[in-house]
């Protein structure tokens, strides 16, 4: 994943922007970004999940030498409200990729004497804490003498990563084989801009994996599925050591458990290649993990009309049947309602499956009505991953927008999601003979 396109969605939420001179994001766990103000800052910690903290920087460097001439140009005046007398302070050692023994770390400490700290040291609970941060590259096999970066701060908050296990699924009461992860589907509501009272809709809904994260952000949730015993939280039960689901197995009883039950508007059993929805903008956000017939089948609503000649068909004709939804149809039509029912400005966020070798960023599914914010891929195997979508909706939807996208490049490339299904499997089934292969020999 990319947390920067986490952090820019939430810059921009909070009337920020992601500014930074920097260039090496992925390679590095420390950024160094500009936010207007302290307030942004504090908002955006509240809800990032990929941040772990954020701290007012007041010098670094590629040296200890560069670091202490850097942090001897900060200006006093910045410092001087947390520095008089009558505060209270502590300073903390970071280190990424090394541990420090305590005598290290008390060494580091003392160097910093010329900062004008004229308060009094408290190690339980002081008015500001600062942190010398050092970092020692990504690779473990590989850890440098002395840091690549060291940075000093004043610390201002911590990020939401603890959502991250109060949310786990493993302790989720009502779970599917294809529950959302909890880290995932908080970077997925960030991404989707969720804010307080909007009106989040998930239309592969689940168990409701991406509803509960956009309620943990004060906003209304609902959903659809094709699935008449998900929806209802009935029949067989996920956990191995439980046969049939529970009596209060289901979504709104998920959001129960988190205290979060006020903002469940509804689910509903509904085939999302028919919306049932009357025209109209409803949504602030559409979230959702289509499914993309690995674990669970690609499935749509049909009669008997729409079956391929060639199939044996039954006499009455209006008997609803099952029929098999490609996935490009699926993204067309996923594409096609967000354009249709978001608010202007509202976002879609969706995962787009893809095999890896035949991947080029022309396939991923475009529209008139949406932009495309961001692209960020998560690897599922050697040659499968699946490709984080983001987008927004810049322009009112008309009925001439709905085909409009059919003839283009794009829609011819993204066709080749069709297969997708075929090459995981294909993919998986050359592994699992390669592995025998190899324990053979
Ligand atoms: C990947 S799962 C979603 C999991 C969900 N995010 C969660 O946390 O549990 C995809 C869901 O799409 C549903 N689905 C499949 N075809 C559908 C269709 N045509 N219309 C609506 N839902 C469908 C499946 O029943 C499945 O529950």
């Amino acid at each position: 994943m990319q947390p920067k396109q986490e952090i820019k969605s939430l810059l921009l939420l909070f009337g920020g922007q992601f500014t930074s001179n920097q260039e090496s994001y992925g390679k590095s766990p420390f950024w160094i970004l500009s936010i207007p103000s302290e307030d942004i800052a504090r908002n955006l910690m509240k809800r990032t999940v990929c941040a772990k903290s954020i701290f007012e920087l007041w010098g670094h460097g590629k040296s200890t030498e560069e670091l202490y001439s850097s942090l001897k140009n900060y200006p006093v005046e910045k410092m001087v409200p947390f520095v008089h007398p009558d505060s209270t302070y502590k300073i903390k050692i970071h280190t990424f990729n090394k541990t420090l023994t305590q005598e290290e770390k008390v060494k580091r400490i003392d160097a910093l004497e010329f900062l004008p700290f004229e308060g009094k040291v408290n190690l339980k609970k002081p008015q500001h804490t600062f942190s010398i941060l050092e970092d020692y590259g990504l690779d473990p096999n590989c850890i440098p003498e002395k840091p690549h970066n060291i940075y000093f701060g004043r610390w201002i908050a911590d990020g939401q990563r603890e959502l991250i296990q109060s949310y786990s699924v493993k302790k989720r009461h009502f779970i599917g084989n294809t529950s959302m992860d909890a880290g995932l589907s908080f970077i997925m509501a960030n991404h989707g801009q969720v804010k307080e009272n909007d009106v989040v809709f998930d239309p592969f809904v689940g168990t409701g994996g991406l509803l509960i994260a956009s309620a943990h952000f004060g906003a209304y949730v609902c959903g659809t599925d094709i699935d008449y015993n998900t929806v209802h939280g009935l029949g067989k039960a996920t956990r191995k050591n439980q046969k049939w689901r529970g009596p209060d197995e289901n979504i709104r009883a998920n959001l129960r458990q988190y205290g979060l039950e006020k903002y469940y508007l509804d689910v509903l059993v509904s085939d999302a290649s028919k919306p049932s929805w009357r025209k109209g903008t409803y949504f602030d956000a559409i979230i959702t993990d289509p499914p993309y017939g690995i674990r669970e089948s690609t499935r749509r609503t049909g009669s008997q009309k729409e079956i391929p000649k060639g199939i044996e068909k039954c006499p009455e004709s209006h008997v609803p049947v099952s029929l098999s939804y490609h996935l490009s149809d699926m993204f067309f039509d996923l594409l096609n309602f967000a354009a249709e029912t978001l608010m202007l400005g509202g976002r879609l966020v969706y995962w787009l499956p893809v095999y890896t070798p035949e991947y080029t960023e022309e396939m991923v599914p475009r529209h008139p009505c949406l932009r495309l914010i961001s692209n960020c891929e998560q690897k599922l195997s050697n040659h499968t991953s699946r490709r984080l979508i983001t987008m927004e909706k810049v322009k009112t939807f008309e009925d001439r927008d709905q085909y409009s996208h059919l003839p283009s490049d794009h829609f011819l490339a993204y066709q080749g999601h069709n297969s997708f299904r075929e090459k995981y499997f294909s993919g998986v089934t050359k592994r699992i003979a390669r592995e025998e292969k190899s324990s053979q020999e």
